[in-house]
């Protein structure tokens, strides 16, 4: 192990000690009302190369670029456009990430080679307080091991960062449980590469049109091109095989209980994954989400309950298809990844 891995409480000390660190080059976990991220310097290749070591990421796949001010935009982007200067008042702070044309100083480490960068401004007080104190962009991704569902507490991100950073600040549980929307306002109409809890509507009451890329429901097809390269890997996948089940609510349940129960007589550990409202129809293991009327709820625990399944030695998961209503679009974008597309349609 190459760090004492510490896991800083909040408080004036904390922050400072935090910023310090990343001047210096050296990677911190903070929070954000995402999940948390795993920052360093956007300034320093040296510094953004050791996230691409403590997470196991490919190169090809580009980070986010945080910042605490709009001012610090013109240092990285061009041409921007006055739907994105529209988007960073109306969201920002927050859960919204902006891909631009890049700068030439921006670092081709950061950015993965695109002309592009990826730029947001999170609302979380402690990223907030770091940003501003570091007084640099920091480029951060979430702060799991490349694959693995994002960390939505310090203690996860202790799991999966253990030995490989110095520092984790603990800064709670994050409010969203989510990564951020990210819209790539370099085409016109924008279009949305990965949803979260901005959602298309709050987009387009704020801009009109947006366009959704393909990759957001359906997996790429053979030889097509993803224009968020984040796309194309193995993400939010536990260890066991999850299915996402399709049809009426009494088929649905029918079908995974008998699932269940055969999967068990052949000597599999299955469980289902379903809303609180859904528990009553399933007498066997489960993991309940959230509540079915609040999205928001199985938005903050999605990850958690994605981590529960290999805590507890599961091979296989069974969840409900959630539709595609408002934020459920994030949630069934994640489910459907961790699912690697193993949609099953019932009655
Ligand atoms: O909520 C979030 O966005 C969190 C917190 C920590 O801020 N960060 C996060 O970063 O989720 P990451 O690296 O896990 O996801 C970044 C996504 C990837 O899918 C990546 O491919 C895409 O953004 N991305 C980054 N730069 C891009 C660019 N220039 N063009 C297209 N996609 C880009
Ligand atoms: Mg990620």
């Amino acid at each position: 192990m190459k760090y004492q891995t510490e896991i800083l409480t909040i408080g004036y000390d904390t922050i400072i000690k935090a910023a310090e660190l990343l001047k210096k080059g050296e990677v911190v976990a903070i929070p954000t009302e995402t999940v948390y991220g795993l920052a360093a310097s956007a300034l320093s290749d040296r510094a953004i190369k050791k996230i691409f070591t403590a997470k196991g990421r490919p190169s090809d796949n580009p980070l986010i670029v945080h910042i605490y001010s709009i001012d610090q935009v013109g240092l990285l982007a061009k041409n921007i456009s006055k739907k994105a200067k529209i988007l960073m008042e109306t969201f920002w702070p927050g859960p919204l990430t902006l891909v631009m044309t890049k700068k030439k100083q921006v670092s081709s480490v950061v950015t993965a080679n695109l002309d592009t960068v990826a730029v947001r401004m999170p609302s979380h007080p402690v990223a907030f307080s770091i940003l501003e104190q570091c007084n640099i962009p920091l480029a951060a991704p979430s702060a799991n091991i490349s694959g693995k569902p994002s960390p939505t507490s310090a203690q996860q991100v202790y799991e999966d960062m253990l030995g490989k950073i110095p520092a984790i600040v603990d800064g709670g549980t994050c409010e969203i449980g989510l990564e951020s929307t990210v819209i790539d306002v370099s085409v016109d109409p924008p279009c949305i590469l990965r949803p979260g809890a901005v959602t298309k509507k709050m987009l387009e009451d704020a801009i009109g049109e947006v366009a959704d890329d393909n990759s957001i429901l359906e997996p790429l097809k053979e030889g097509e091109l993803a224009k968020s390269p984040g796309v194309k890997h193995k993400h939010y996948a536990p260890n066991a095989e999850i299915q996402i089940v399709k049809g009426v609510e009494v088929s649905i349940s029918r079908y995974i209980n008998r699932q269940i129960l055969n999967d068990n007589v052949n000597g599999v550990r299955s469980v289902v994954l379903c809303c609180q409202e859904q528990a009553k129809n399933y007498p066997f293991d489960k993991i309940i989400l959230g509540s079915k009327y609040h999205p928001e709820t199985i938005a903050e625990n999605l990850f958690n309950a994605l981590r529960e399944i290999d805590k507890k030695n599961y091979d296989k998961a069974y969840v409900q298809y959630l539709g595609t209503e408002g934020i459920n679009t994030a949630i069934m974008n994640r489910l459907l990844k961790a699912a690697n597309h193993n949609v099953i349609e019932v009655g």
